[in-house]
């Protein structure tokens, strides 16, 4: 089969790393990827929110089945424009139609359908300019800090939490009559504020089955203690040493089974990844957000646990038969170290050499923001390569990632030494 997978960050490099696995994968296509994705498939550079410039490269290139990595595509409706279209309709599409993304585009949408399927989440009310004054007053019966959540997709950004309610309302004015995270704050969901650790769940769907992937926890925040400026993510590490037989037996039976039956109740056709953000307080989980995709870093490390060709879990995806694929999950705990630009997550430079790559023989090298020019490798991001690591714990896997972390060399380099310091 010839594939061809959107996106360009250290989860694309992933999934190309993963799919080239494949004994029925032909020609692999990644749009428009980075300089990892190179050097084991064709990279296409094309804008993924072109959606005829996406069609085009499907017909040139004879594919069989397109992968999104990233939400945009997703959010703007990708997968409605294939079964829209007499040449594409047939070919599958691995991520969820324009409705089910909502999910992930809409706080307020995801909001909605977890109180109407009874699915654990924190209380909450959504307000626009037009109620304002109710958003105040909702604040007031609310104990601090207060969490203030911009409706719209506004790039990572858009959640702010604050201890003091006049600080509070400020925010809200802020994101309501003055559009702080522009259209995406035109609704601001407020909710009740949850103390507890976070972790993140997958599924894969076809829409009738499921098949639940390996627990992930990844690092946000730039600075050691989980502390400063949120970013894509730092770090993961999987499996999640507290997600324990019985935990995940309450995420299975009170959020993951009435995820599915939800949208089969709904109406909405869902094929492709959720990616669940859960927190646990006490003992019992409660949805933080859903995702229409898979996360990244955390594809860093649930991708190489899973010992399935992926290509096969994909065609049963397509092919509504999940239901006949056993997952083989392997049992070591796997971790990813995130390097990235001196900056990162404000203002950094970009086109510095990376060096050291090659000496790295004992983990799995994740391209992220990265180029390839003159044959020499660039970094092209913020977030630049993962560094993937196996071990009988996530203690060891880690030792191995930081030892090999070491022996790349870029101006700037940055990454957190102190994953899992919270387990
Ligand atoms: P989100 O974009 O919805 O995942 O929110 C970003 C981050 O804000 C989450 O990863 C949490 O750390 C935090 N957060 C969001 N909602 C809540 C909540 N209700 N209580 C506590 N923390 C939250
Ligand atoms: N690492 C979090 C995300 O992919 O959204």
């Amino acid at each position: 089969m010839n594939i061809l997978l959107l996106g360009s960050g250290g989860r694309e490099h992933t999934l190309a790393w993963k799919l080239s696995q494949s004994p029925k994968l032909q020609h692999l296509f990644v749009a428009p990827g980075n300089a990892g994705t190179s050097s084991i498939a064709t990279n296409l550079y094309l804008n993924i929110n072109d959606f005829d410039e996406v069609k085009k490269a499907v017909l040139n290139n004879d594919i069989h089945m397109v992968i999104i990595g990233p939400e945009d595509p997703l959010v703007n409706g990708i997968h409605d424009y294939f079964l829209q279209d007499t040449a594409l309709k047939d070919i599958p599409v691995i991520g969820p139609e324009k409705l089910a993304a909502t999910l992930e585009g809409s706080k307020d949408f995801a909001k909605q359908f977890m109180m109407r399927h009874g699915i654990p989440t924190a209380a909450y009310q959504s307000f626009t300019a037009e109620t304002l004054e109710k958003g105040f007053a909702f604040l007031e019966t609310l104990k601090p800090p207060y969490v203030l959540k911009a409706d719209g997709l506004a790039a990572g950004k858009g959640v702010v939490i604050l201890a003091d309610i006049e600080e509070a309302r400020a925010e809200l004015s802020h994101m309501l009559l003055e559009s702080k995270f522009g259209k995406a704050s035109t609704t601001v969901v407020i909710e009740e504020f949850l103390s507890g650790i976070e972790l993140s769940c997958f599924v894969l769907t076809d829409g009738k089955h499921y098949k639940v992937l390996p627990t992930a926890k990844d690092y946000k925040k730039i600075g050691e203690g989980d502390r400063g400026l949120n970013t894509g993510g730092m770090g993961a590490i999987s499996p999640v040493p507290f997600a324990e037989e019985t935990f995940m037996a309450k995420v299975n039976k009170q959020i993951i089974v009435p995820t599915i039956q939800g949208l089969q109740k709904d109406n909405i056709p869902y094929r492709g990844f959720i990616f669940i953000g859960l927190i646990k307080v006490g003992e019992d989980p409660f949805v933080i957000e859903y995702n229409v995709r898979l996360g990244d870093p955390e594809t860093e490390v649930i991708l190489p646990r899973i010992k399935n060709d992926l290509l096969t879990v994909f065609e049963a995806a397509a092919d509504q038969t999940l239901d006949s694929i056993d997952l083989e999950i392997d049992e070591r705990s796997a971790v990813t170290v995130m390097t990235v630009s001196g900056g990162y997550p404000e203002a950094y430079k970009k086109g510095y050499e990376i060096q050291g790559l090659e000496s790295i023989t004992d983990s799995l090298v994740f391209h992220a923001g990265t180029t390839i020019k003159d044959n020499k490798i660039l970094t092209n991001g913020g977030r630049v390569i993962a560094v993937t690591s196996f071990g009988k714990d996530h203690v060891e896997a880690l030792q191995k990632s930081y030892r090999n972390v070491e022996k790349i060399g870029f101006e700037g380099k940055y990454y957190r030494k102190d994953l899992g310091f919270d387990l």
